[in-house]
């Protein structure tokens, strides 16, 4: 049986060799197969070793995880069929070992029966009685997704710096056709009666209201991405909804929606600007409002307001449609909206708010379950330091 001391040994060394010298020290122990199988449990990549023929001689217990394979059932007498389920894979491994050739460091993709990303080595030896192959492999299927995540919001920041080049430099010709189309409308405007005076005179008022609708949108997006300069002072949030609640009270009764506002005792302000703190919460319970499929009842939206030191926390929640897994990803890129009159700006903006303030937002939704938007605002210090000496519970 293999000795502790063998095994201290070779788990002190293996951080230290790279991937060559523990091929070469595993060449080295393939003697003792005993020793070797129970070493290669150890090991953090899978391990399959198979024959000729394909057939399995040994798994470890990351290649079990990696392929689902019930560890209590033998692999005596499986091939790599039973395993590797993605038939281009297969291919490509059976092409590899009628040739005996090595894959060094490779990906690829295989169903585990999960759809994997791994990274694969092949290496064979010559036996007595026939070539053995081992066959490791490292699930990487996280990292990959990690970095298509992070290619996607490049693509996006860049995507949005070229609109925003754009949008700049479609100002300047905008501000001419006004000035043009005001011109024109003066010039007709003295200009004895004819025929088609009153219908020239309603062309221009469309073209200039189609031109003032343009004008507002390169300027909502140019300043959806202008960094904002925040007035930071002491807010009382408490405040702020109680206006807010006011405000939407007319909207909230006409779409049937009960509102209720839970307020902890004794909370504290918070720092912050009251004008963009309020543009936040403002959007946040539209986006509420707006949550609802038209043949639903019991229609709710809660709001809380407490302390999680140093923040305050406020939670918006409905018991609306939700969100669903694919657009929960999505809900705070610039222009994300599933609304047939929505501008997707809203959350995007409020997202650029909570930051500046150094604050955070978080979403628990899911289809059918309804929406909670969480979000932290930093204490104003000199209320929470005179709270916690006042002793005051
Ligand atoms: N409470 C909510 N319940 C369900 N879906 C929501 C909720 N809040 C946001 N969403 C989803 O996120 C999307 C983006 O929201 P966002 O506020 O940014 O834009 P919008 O509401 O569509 O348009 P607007 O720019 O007018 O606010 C929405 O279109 C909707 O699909
Ligand atoms: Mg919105």
């Amino acid at each position: 049986m293999i000795s502790k001391d063998f095994i201290k040994k070779f788990l002190s060394i293996i951080e230290r060799v790279d991937q060559k010298q523990i091929d070469q020290f595993l060449k080295n122990v393939m003697d003792d197969l005993d020793v070797f199988y129970n070493l290669l449990d150890f090991y953090y990549e899978g391990i399959l070793i198979f024959n000729e023929k394909m057939e399995i001689e040994f798994a470890n217990k990351k290649a079990l995880e990696v392929f689902k394979y019930n560890q209590e059932q033998s692999f005596q007498g499986k091939t790599i069929d039973d395993f590797i389920l993605s038939r281009n894979f297969r291919q490509y491994l059976y092409h590899k070992v009628e040739n005996h050739e090595d894959i060094v460091e490779e990906e690829h993709i295989i169903g585990s029966p999960l759809v994997r990303v791994v990274r694969v080595n092949l290496l064979s030896f010559q036996q007595k009685d026939g070539f053995i192959y081992l066959l490791t492999f490292m699930d990487i299927t996280r990292k990959k997704l990690e970095e298509i995540k992070n290619r996607r919001k490049e693509n996006i920041a860049s995507m949005v710096n070229l609109a925003a080049g754009l949008a700049h430099e479609i100002k300047n010709p905008l501000a001419s056709i006004d000035i043009h189309l005001r011109l024109l409308s003066r010039f007709l405007g003295n200009a004895p009666e004819f025929q088609e005076k009153k219908e020239m005179d309603h062309f221009l008022g469309v073209l200039q209201e189609e031109l003032s609708r343009l004008n507002s949108i390169v300027q909502d997006f140019l300043a959806s991405l202008r960094p904002i300069s925040l007035d930071l002072k002491k807010v009382s949030l408490e405040q702020i909804i109680d206006d807010l609640v006011s405000f939407l009270s007319l909207e909230m009764s006409e779409n049937q929606i009960l509102v209720s506002v839970e307020v902890e005792d004794l909370l504290p302000t918070v720092l912050g600007d009251q004008k963009y703190l309020r543009i936040v919460f403002l959007n946040l319970l539209k986006n509420a409002i707006e949550a609802f499929p038209e043949d639903q009842k019991d229609r709710a939206v809660k709001i809380k307001l407490s302390e999680n030191y140093p923040f305050i926390e406020i939670l918006i929640q409905d018991n609306g449609k939700g969100i669903s897994p694919e657009n929960m990803e999505k809900i705070f890129e610039p222009y994300f909206t599933t609304k047939s009159y929505g501008t997707g700006i809203g959350l995007t903006m409020i997202h650029k708010i909570i930051m500046e303030h150094s604050g955070n937002i978080k979403v628990d939704s899911g289809l059918g379950k309804g929406t909670t938007f969480t979000v932290m605002l930093p204490q104003y210090k000199g209320e929470t330091a005179k709270y916690l000496e006042s002793g005051e519970e």
